[in-house]
């Protein structure tokens, strides 16, 4: 609701109702948005030399995505309830269950710690043979559950959610349909007959539009390996149980970057990205207990190694960013399905090869809620705080770099030269970054709503300020004058 009162998000074709798992960006929404995504550019394509970017289209060949194995593998395994009819991700019903057995062996840790002083042997042995049980089981269900995504055995995956007593959150029932595979992609028409030649899809990821143009880039910027391709832009993906707000949405925005390396190097380059990732993430300044890996057990078709750096958003630590080794899968793919070659010259080893792939790959909107998830605080104010608006203020702190807003300027009153003098100071300061001006309330009010939009720093003029040419200058974060 704070999203839509202050103008960062809309539910899309809100008048209708709104379309399930697609949302509209706002006037402070979208600064925000254009913000992180310059944030991420600036980071990879001009502080790497190595990195150049570029912006491919939405609509693809079809046959890209049956190269990319998307039209056979892209799917999820869905499973119904019977009675509460909700529709469920088989894998995500064994994750969350398992995330449940994890949580208790933190309550028998966090109970050994609070005993820690009368804590004899017995109690020792038996809170060490509980969780020594519990993480069994973690490791048998993961092991079964890897083999049987592997092996595609769906069978097996709903026997897992039987054995493990799963029961449906909204029903409560264990009344489960068989496991099924179900298609992300959206598709549509190209041209004026609708029938199966022409059908074209939305793309499910922006990765396809670099790997395709490999070697127009390599060629046209000169590249040398290793180096990477980056591109932001929109990815569609017909998600079947679409939540939680920005984090899983039907139409959403990707930054990723493809890094080409030679053959055997790409273990070497996959650390370095995570590390050189988290880092990333760790600037913002949220605090790095906010962040974990999350290796993957199930790979994806075209991966030999993947990593997910998680968020700890307000309903659990949760994917932001993909971290996978590709290998040769793409290049290698597009070759056989084009009949062009897609292989790079490395004149040190005097030899042609396809390159391995590094990929890092980033949502935007779930930065963004992340951010604002991070951001958002409800303070308690001292009685006597100096801004006399009550004793509770909404503030977003977000990292200045990225807010919507840079600066506020506000005249004191309404008159006595001050609009002017404050417009003289917008009009300059707005060729720099983005601000706002406004003369309306009392100075407390606006402070307020410039803290619920997260602008870091707002200017008051006030009568001295035509005298001294001095303004006052009021920090965020701090309320600091
Ligand atoms: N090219 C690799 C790829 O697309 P992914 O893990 O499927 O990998 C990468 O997606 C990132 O895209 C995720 O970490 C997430 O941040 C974002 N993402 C994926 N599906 C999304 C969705 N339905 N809504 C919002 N963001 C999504």
């Amino acid at each position: 609701s704070h999203c839509k009162e202050y103008g960062f998000v809309f539910p899309s074709s809100e008048i209708y109702d709104g379309l399930g798992a697609v949302y509209d960006y706002g006037p402070y929404g979208v600064e925000l948005k254009n913000n992180i995504r310059e944030y991420w550019w600036k980071s990879m394509v001009q502080m790497n030399d190595n990195i150049v970017g570029i912006d491919a289209s939405i609509f693809m060949h079809p046959t890209v995505w049956k190269a990319s194995g998307h039209v056979d593998a892209f799917s999820d395994p869905l499973i119904d309830n019977k009675d509460s009819k909700k529709r469920y991700r088989a894998d995500v019903l064994i994750e969350e269950h398992i995330a449940k057995i994890e949580g208790k062996i933190d309550k028998e840790i966090e109970k050994a710690k609070k005993r820690f002083e009368n804590f004899d042997e017995k109690m020792f042995r038996t809170t060490n043979a509980r969780i020594l049980e519990y993480q069994k089981k973690i490791d048998e269900i993961n092991t079964r559950m890897k083999s049987a995504l592997e092996k595609n055995d769906l069978a097996e995956v709903k026997q897992i959610i039987i054995d493990c007593e799963i029961v449906c959150p909204i029903s409560g029932s264990r009344n489960w349909t068989d496991v099924r595979q179900f298609n992300l992609m959206f598709s549509t028409q190209m041209g004026s007959v609708a029938d199966d030649a022409n059908t074209i899809y939305l793309r499910p990821e922006t990765a396809q539009g670099i790997f395709v143009n490999f070697l127009n880039v390599q060629r046209s910027a000169r590249m040398k390996i290793p180096f990477g391709i980056a591109q932001t832009g929109k990815a569609f993906r017909n998600e079947i149980v679409a939540r939680q707000f920005l984090f899983r949405m039907r139409e959403f925005e990707q930054m990723e970057m493809q890094f080409f390396v030679r053959p055997g190097e790409e273990m070497q380059w996959y650390n370095t990205w995570k590390e050189k990732r988290i880092k990333w993430h760790h600037a913002m300044g949220f605090g790095a207990d906010r962040y974990r890996f999350h290796d993957h057990l199930k790979l994806a078709h075209y991966a030999n190694a993947a990593s997910d750096i998680e968020f700890q958003f307000p309903f659990g630590f949760k994917e932001i960013e993909g971290i996978h080794s590709r290998t040769d899968f793409d290049l290698n793919a597009h070759e056989k399905f084009s009949g062009k070659k897609l292989q790079y010259f490395d004149s040190e080893l005097n030899k042609n090869y396809v390159p391995y792939v590094i990929e890092t790959s980033i949502g935007l909107d779930r930065m963004f809620l992340a951010v604002l998830a991070a951001a958002f605080e409800v303070e308690k104010l001292s009685s006597n705080n100096s801004e006399e608006e009550g004793n509770e203020r909404v503030v977003l702190r977000i990292p200045a770099a990225l807010a919507p807003v840079k600066a506020a300027v506000f005249p004191l009153v309404k008159k006595d030269g001050l609009p002017e003098k404050a417009m003289e100071i917008f009009n300059q300061l707005k060729q720099i970054c983005r601000c706002y001006y406004e003369e309306k309330d009392t100075i407390g009010k606006r402070y307020r709503r410039q803290d619920a939009i997260g602008t870091p720093f707002c200017i008051t003029v006030d009568h001295e300020s035509l005298k001294d040419n001095c303004v006052t200058l009021r920090h965020r974060d701090s309320m600091q004058q």
